[in-house]
């Protein structure tokens, strides 16, 4: 596992074409802001919008992970959109209704002909058919800006595959699963989908909660406030996090030096967990010169 992965619990989705979301953008802390070009703005409205956001960025920005979701590469509005995103120094480039590695593959050569920071990221979003029965191959598609995480677009695969949805959204599960599966094979991140219906609290906090035991880092959002949610729910609680201290001081003590496998509180704990530990105390800035727990 990779533990230097900072956290990503949540990621709002704000429309650029909307002048009053992205203003208030600038005010929220979500740890991802993906600044939409594609789905949220209508055809006449994307050179707008890109110019917008093109402004927005040149301003101070919060501490939150910048992304820019660009229209498909083969649109018009493509290319302008990448040209813009790697001008803006962004973070990352988010590519939707991602179908196969050599769509990757494609956008990576052409930052790689604008001569894009080599910092710079390529998210994919997974919301066809098609994309999510290659998403195998898409999480290895040889790039030269690394793939650094999985989004899943449930209105777009329930649009394409003409699902009608339960409660609890488990005719979404097979096709969710999937995401996840190629995103944990690849160890990158991977989050979940929007959940539309922004004034049901509870509605949402379950969803977060079943994203999170199915193993997704993260949710995608589309209102402030699910932010604080997601990131409860996607954060490592404190007991989970109490724990994590516990096994680490636990391999730390001499007593136990060079031991691949010790007993703690009654049960077996692996490296495998001090791996898992480390990296979730990682996330939260705890390293090599953690202070014990008190
Ligand atoms: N990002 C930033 N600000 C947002 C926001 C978002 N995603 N969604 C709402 N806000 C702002 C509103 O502009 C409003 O700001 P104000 O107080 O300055 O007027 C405030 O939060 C309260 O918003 P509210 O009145 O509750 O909702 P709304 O009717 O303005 O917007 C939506 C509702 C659904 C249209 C809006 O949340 C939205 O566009 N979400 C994102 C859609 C999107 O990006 N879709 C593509 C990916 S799935
Ligand atoms: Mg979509």
């Amino acid at each position: 596992m990779n533990a230097t992965r900072t956290l990503l619990r949540s990621a709002l989705f704000v429309p650029a074409a909307n002048a009053r979301a992205l203003a208030k953008s600038a005010g929220l802390a979500p740890d991802a802001i993906i600044f939409d070009l594609e789905d949220s703005a209508a055809p006449g409205e994307k050179a707008a919008a890109r110019e917008a956001l093109r402004a927005h960025l040149s301003r101070p920005r919060s501490r939150a992970l910048h992304v820019v979701r660009i229209n498909p590469l083969a649109s018009a509005d493509g290319t302008e959109d990448m040209l813009m995103a790697r001008g803006a120094r962004v973070d990352a480039i988010l590519l939707p209704k991602v179908e196969s590695a050599a769509q990757l593959v494609e956008l990576s050569d052409a930052l790689a002909e604008t001569d894009a920071p080599a910092h710079l990221r390529i998210w994919a979003m997974l919301e066809t058919p098609k994309g999510i029965l290659n998403a195998g191959r898409i999480v290895e598609a040889p790039l030269r800006y690394r793939l650094a995480a999985l989004v899943a677009g449930p209105n777009d695969i329930v649009a394409q595959a003409r699902l009608r949805l339960s409660p609890g959204r488990p005719e979404l599960l097979p096709w969710l699963a999937q995401i996840v599966l190629a995103g944990k094979a690849a160890d990158i991140v991977v989050l979940d989908g929007v959940y539309n219906d922004f004034r049901d609290t509870a509605g949402f906090e379950a969803e977060c909660s079943a994203g999170r035991n199915m193993g997704f880092d993260g949710k995608t959002l589309i209102h402030p406030g699910q932010i604080d949610g997601a990131n409860r729910h996607f954060g490592p609680s404190q007991a989970e996090i109490d724990d994590a201290r516990e096994i680490v001081a636990a391999f730390d003590d001499p007593a136990h030096a060079g031991r691949g496998v010790i007993k703690l509180g009654g049960r077996m704990v692996e490296r495998l967990h001090l791996n898992a530990a480390t990296a979730l105390l990682a996330g939260l800035g705890e390293g090599q010169d953690r202070k014990e727990p008190q």
